[in-house]
Order: structure tokens, then sequence, then C-alpha cells
């Protein structure tokens, strides 16, 4: 079992998130819903399959599962840019069985999203 602290996702795989983020999930939610401990201690332990499945099932709710399983994937990431945790090498896989192998857990500190170090990789 991986963590999310282990380097998961790529820093161009977050900026593909943002991207996806703001034409899909912002009008609804400041990013700041989804980051920090408020929020995301209530997934702590679980993997991100499990969120990854909360996504793609529930959200955008006008239209739930309309995104790739890439798409959501990389939104993914970028939430978990936006709560500190580092990026690595490899881009993150939408496969069910590599996203089952990522546990998630804290603790979870709001980054900003817009600073110049984050949009750089
Ligand atoms: C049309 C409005 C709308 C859009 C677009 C939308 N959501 Fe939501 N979302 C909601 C509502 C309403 C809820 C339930 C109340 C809440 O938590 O804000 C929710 C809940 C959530 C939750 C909490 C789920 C849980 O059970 O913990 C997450 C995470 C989430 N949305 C992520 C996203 C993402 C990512 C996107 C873009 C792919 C998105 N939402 C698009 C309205 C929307």
């Amino acid at each position: 079992m991986r963590s999310i602290k282990d380097g998961v996702y790529s820093i161009e795989q977050a900026k593909r998130g943002l991207k996806g983020y703001k034409k899909s999930c912002l009008k609804c939610h400041h990013p700041k819903q989804f980051a920090g401990p408020a929020y995301m201690d209530s997934w702590s332990g679980a993997r991100i399959y499990d969120l990854f499945e909360v996504l793609r099932r529930t959200m955008p709710t006008e239209n739930p599962g309309s995104l790739k399983r890439d798409q959501y994937a990389a939104i993914i990431a970028f939430l978990l840019k936006i709560n500190s945790f580092p990026p690595g090498e490899k881009t993150m896989s939408s496969e069910p069985a590599d996203l089952k192998q990522i546990r998630i857990e804290g603790p979870f500190k709001w980054t900003k999203p817009t600073n110049k170090a984050d949009n750089e990789g």
C-alpha cells in the first residue's frame, strides 16, 4: 500500500486537474472546500479509489460521470496538490487496481493553487 505522501501524481497532471476543476467544478465549489482537515479528515484511512468513485458517481451533480476517468484522476491530483502533498515523477493512473493501492492520510494543509511555484514543474 502506498500513501498520498509518496509523490503519487505528477505536477503536469495537477495542472491539467486545475483546468478541469475550473471548467467543471469551480462554479459550485471553491477549492478550499476540499483542502485542509475540515473536509479531508473525513477521508483519512480511505483509498484514493474511494474518493475517485464518489466523484465519478456524483460529480458534477448535473451530469455525474461525464468526465473521462483520466480527468477525474487529474482533478484528484489537483486536490492533493492544494492539500500540500508533493508531486512525483509519475502520473497517477485512473485504473481501479492502482487507485486501490493508494491510502489517504493527513495532515492536510491548504496550499493556494495559483501561486507561481505551483504552476511550474
Ligand atoms: C452544479 C453544482 C456542482 C458541480 C458543478 C459540482 N458539484 Fe460537487 N457537490 C455539489 C453539491 C450540492 C454537493 C453536496 C454539498 C456539498 O458538499 O457542497 C457536492 C459535494 C461534493 C463533494 C463532497 C462529496 C462527499 O460526499 O464528501 C466533493 C468532493 C465534490 N462535490 C467534488 C466536486 C468535483 C471534483 C466537481 C467537478 C468535477 C464537482 N464537485 C462539481 C455540487 C456540485
